[in-house]
């Protein structure tokens, strides 16, 4: 893996389907160099090359596995030039309806895989990487059905804001995303929506995709997104 300054590699942390896996097929659209992980994503083993284009396996809900794979990832490259925390799940009923081992394991995959992720990739970044975080409109609104979900990503946000101020003297910079509606399987099963409302998700990973080109001097550290209607 080719770790030079102009051709560090990007990470993109939840590959597997909807908005990383179309990050990750246009960054390499963009010729970006880049690889994936997620629960779905090929196997390997410690040693063994990265492909760039790449999703490979990795539950990041279990910390061994995500220490396991920032391990090997650092043999092979000692800097990154950005990592997309594309990874995370819905939890969407009803607050009485939430058992105390799903809320568990929502904020395990959601918010602590995130910071544990973080934590382990902080060596590998330099001066103008960036760490790309997608909250939500459920991360500075409420929605009924949603308190996991809105807890969640009101969390994401404060917790990349903090992070924001702590880098900032390191030049990494820090964005948080918070998009409204893209069609993916995150979607589905929910009544009350029309995928024709909501951004096309090839459309959101095209976008989001180009952050990657920004200049280092450019830091677009908050951006809200939302499709034609707005917040639905
Ligand atoms: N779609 C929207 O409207 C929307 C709006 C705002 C924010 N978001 C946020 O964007 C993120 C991506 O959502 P999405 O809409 O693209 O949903 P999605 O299609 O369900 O994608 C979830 C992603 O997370 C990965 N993932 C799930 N559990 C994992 C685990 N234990 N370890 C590693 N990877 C795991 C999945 O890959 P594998 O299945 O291969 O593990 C997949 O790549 C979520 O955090 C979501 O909250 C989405």
């Amino acid at each position: 893996m080719d770790s030079t300054s102009e051709n560090r590699p990007i990470l993109v942390a939840g590959a597997g389907s909807g908005i990383g896996k179309s990050v990750l097929e246009n960054l390499n659209l963009l010729n970006k160099p880049a690889v994936g992980i997620s629960r779905t994503g090929v196997e390997w083993k410690p040693g063994e090359t990265f492909e760039f284009g790449r999703n490979f396996r990795c539950n990041l809900a279990r910390p061994s596995e995500v220490t396991e794979f920032v391990s090997s990832l650092k043999i092979q490259c000692s800097s990154l030039a950005g990592v997309y925390f594309t990874f995370g799940s819905g939890l969407f009923k009803p607050v009485e309806k939430i058992a105390l081992e799903e809320w568990n394991a929502h904020f395990v995959l959601n918010l602590n895989s995130l910071f544990l992720l973080t934590k382990e990739l902080l060596p590998t970044l330099r001066p103008g990487s960036f760490l790309c975080y997608l909250s939500s409109t459920a991360g500075y609104q409420g929605f009924p059905e949603s308190t996991a979900y809105c807890a969640s990503r009101h969390a994401i946000a404060g917790f990349a804001k903090a992070l924001r101020e702590e880098l900032k003297s390191d030049g990494i910079r820090v964005i948080t995303v918070y998009p409204g509606a893209v069609y993916t399987d995150i979607w589905k099963g929910r009544e009350g929506f029309d995928q024709d409302d909501m951004i096309p998700v090839d459309d959101f990973g095209r976008w989001l995709a180009t952050l990657s080109t920004l200049p280092d001097a450019v830091y677009p550290d908050e951006i809200r997104l939302l499709p034609r209607k707005g917040i639905l």
